[in-house]
């Protein structure tokens, strides 16, 4: 039995804000907003212009439900099972990470190295997560292939899902598997990651809104918060064209380890760069055009 829904606009952004803010849910009055704008995809301006719009069943149970998920503190995207990422709205679900504002940063540092070149050629992207980094670049790059890969199933399918939704132009090939082995003996020009990079200490430490919800194995990077970089700058070099570009989100409090780690591994011009919010979020560099020995980066 379905409760039903109240009469108008007005009375279910009422009975949402009491609600949320019973819950402890910070500024209730515009997550009522936002929570209904999503559910009805209708832009809060016209929800504020037709208060006394009649509210229809479907919508209540979905809306009501989405409002019950973020009192019990599940964060907005997973209430609504929709997240944004730069141009796009993608499908996400507790199985992958909600992406995150400095990632948008990593694709436009990719997007602009690409377009400084002749042609854009080829990417691969680890720890696809929700698709949103190769989704990004095939909607707004022109890659001539993209392949994004992900160790979790659930994560390949959203993904997947995500670009059959999106009907772009350009197709990501998805595959299963731990970091670069399904990327098989393929060389790319471009390698991008954001990996995951939190302590395990770290971790115990999150909001409680991130911890309890998001995938533990989305974040933690063993003890360290360093193994997948650490991986990643040790094998990478192999599925890179000399000259290639890897592009690695980071952990700004391990900026300068993850530094060293690619000096040592042999890259060419490892530098980091900073996100829209002034901190060290991304290691860039290139594959050498020639290995010195004992520096490999393979
Ligand atoms: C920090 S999340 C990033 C997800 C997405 N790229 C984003 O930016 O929102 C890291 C992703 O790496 C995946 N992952 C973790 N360990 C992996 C491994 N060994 N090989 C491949 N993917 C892995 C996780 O399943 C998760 O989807």
């Amino acid at each position: 039995m379905h409760d039903p829904p109240p009469a108008t606009v007005v009375d279910a952004l009422g009975w949402a804000t009491e609600q949320l803010d019973a819950g402890g849910v910070p500024g209730p009055r515009r997550e009522a907003l936002d929570l209904w704008s999503v559910v009805t995809a209708v832009d809060p301006v016209v929800a504020l212009a037709r208060p006394s719009a009649p509210v229809p069943q479907a919508q209540w149970q979905h809306f009501k439900a989405a409002v019950d998920r973020r009192v019990e503190g599940e964060p907005l995207a997973y209430a609504v099972g929709r997240a944004s990422f730069r141009t796009l709205e993608l499908k996400v679900n507790r199985s992958v990470l909600i992406p995150r504002p400095e990632t948008e940063g990593l694709v436009q540092a990719v997007l602009d190295w690409s377009q400084a070149r002749s042609r854009a050629g080829t990417v691969a992207d680890i720890g696809t997560g929700s698709g949103c980094i190769a989704l990004s670049l095939a909607a707004e790059g022109a890659f001539d292939r993209i392949i994004a890969t992900d160790v979790s199933e659930e994560a390949v399918s959203i993904a997947t899902r995500n670009m059959a939704l999106l009907r772009l132009t350009r197709n990501v090939e998805f595959r299963l598997g731990d970091l670069l082995s399904p990327l098989r003996l393929e060389v790319f020009d471009v390698i991008v990651s954001n990996p995951p990079y939190v302590t395990a200490e770290e971790f115990t430490r999150l909001d409680p809104a991130v911890r309890d919800f998001e995938p533990r194995a989305a974040l933690v990077s063993g003890q360290k918060g360093m193994w997948h970089t650490s991986q990643l700058l040790q094998r990478a070099g192999s599925h890179l064209t000399p000259g290639g570009l890897i592009a690695l989100e980071i952990d700004a409090r391990r900026a300068r380890d993850a530094l060293h780690l690619a000096v040592q591994a042999g890259w060419d011009s490892p530098h980091i760069e900073r996100d829209v919010f002034g901190r060290d979020r991304y290691l860039l560099a290139r594959n050498p055009l020639t290995r010195t020995p004992g520096r490999s980066a393979r």
